[in-house]
Order: structure tokens, then sequence, then C-alpha cells
């Protein structure tokens, strides 16, 4: 019983999050694939970082997307790849001559950001 109520309280609470009217251009900013928690990059390789685009909204504010390096949680200068089209789902980057380390992260943007998980780079 417990369960139906609580059931038929969420599915209430989705319909009335869903009527609510959608901006007429959404914010997009899709989850990082690769690199992922324990990929290791070397300096001067080409990767392929990959995104999931499955769920695209219509209206997307910005299209273009550009991709930066992160080290212990925070956002460096390193810009590893821009002005391709978020939509694409992958994207070739050099790996850049930055110091060894098991704390690097890339962040995606279109309209925000979104982090991937920690990696490596070494070789530097
Ligand atoms: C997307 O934008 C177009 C033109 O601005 C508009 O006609 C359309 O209704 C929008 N669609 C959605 C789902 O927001
Ligand atoms: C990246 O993906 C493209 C398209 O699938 C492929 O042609 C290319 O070889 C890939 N690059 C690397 C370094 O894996
Ligand atoms: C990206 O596009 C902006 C605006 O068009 C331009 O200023 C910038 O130089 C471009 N960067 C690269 C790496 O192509
Ligand atoms: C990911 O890998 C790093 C080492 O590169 C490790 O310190 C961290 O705890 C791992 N897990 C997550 C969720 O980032």
């Amino acid at each position: 019983m417990k369960f139906s109520l609580f059931t038929l309280f969420s599915a209430t609470a989705l319909a009335v999050v869903s009527a609510t009217p959608l901006a007429p251009r959404d914010v997009y900013v899709p989850p990082v694939l690769y690199p992922h928690n324990g990929t290791v990059w070397s300096v001067g390789q080409r990767h392929n970082v990959t995104w999931d685009t499955s769920d695209p909204p219509v209206n997307i504010t910005n299209k273009i997307g550009r991709i930066m390096l992160r080290k212990g949680g925070l956002t460096t200068p390193v810009i590893l790849e821009e002005n391709f089209s978020i939509l694409l789902g992958r994207i070739e980057v050099t790996v850049p001559w930055v110091e060894d380390g098991s704390d690097y992260q890339v962040v995606l943007f279109g309209d925000s950001g979104n982090f991937s998980p920690l990696f490596t780079i070494t070789g530097a």
C-alpha cells in the first residue's frame, strides 16, 4: 500500500514537472564518456574525447563546444579543442605537454561545463 501511494505521488510530481512550460532554448551539456576513471594518456598522443549525444533538446542555445583541461579540481587555461559542434559526440585532441598527474579531468563546455572523471596523464 505504501509503495503504490508513493508511486502515485511520484507519478503526480513527475507530471507536474513535465507540465512546466519549457524555455524556448535549452541549456545542453552532455556527459563526458571518455576519458574515464582509469584512462591513461601520454603526452603527444591523439585521443578521441567522447560524450553522450543520445538525447539533445531541439533548441540548443550554444552548439559550439570547447574542451579544457582541469587539474587538481581547477580548470587550467589549456584548451584541447574548440569551435566544434557539441552534437558530434567525439572530437580528437592531442594530449598537451603538461606535468604527470593522476588528477586530470577534461571539461566539455556548451552553455555550461561538464567534467569527466579523474584520469591520468604521463610522459612529460
Ligand atoms: C525551437 O525554436 C524554433 C524557432 O526558434 C521554434 O519555432 C520551436 O517551437 C522551438 N521548439 C522547441 C521544442 O522549443
Ligand atoms: C577518433 O575517431 C575517429 C572517428 O571514429 C577515427 O577516425 C579516429 O581514428 C579516432 N582517433 C583516435 C586517436 O582514436
Ligand atoms: C573559434 O571561433 C572564434 C569565433 O569565431 C574565434 O575567435 C577563435 O579564434 C576560433 N578558435 C579556433 C581555435 O579556431
Ligand atoms: C579515479 O582515479 C584516481 C586516480 O587517477 C583516483 O584517485 C580516484 O579516487 C578515482 N575515482 C574517482 C571517482 O575519481
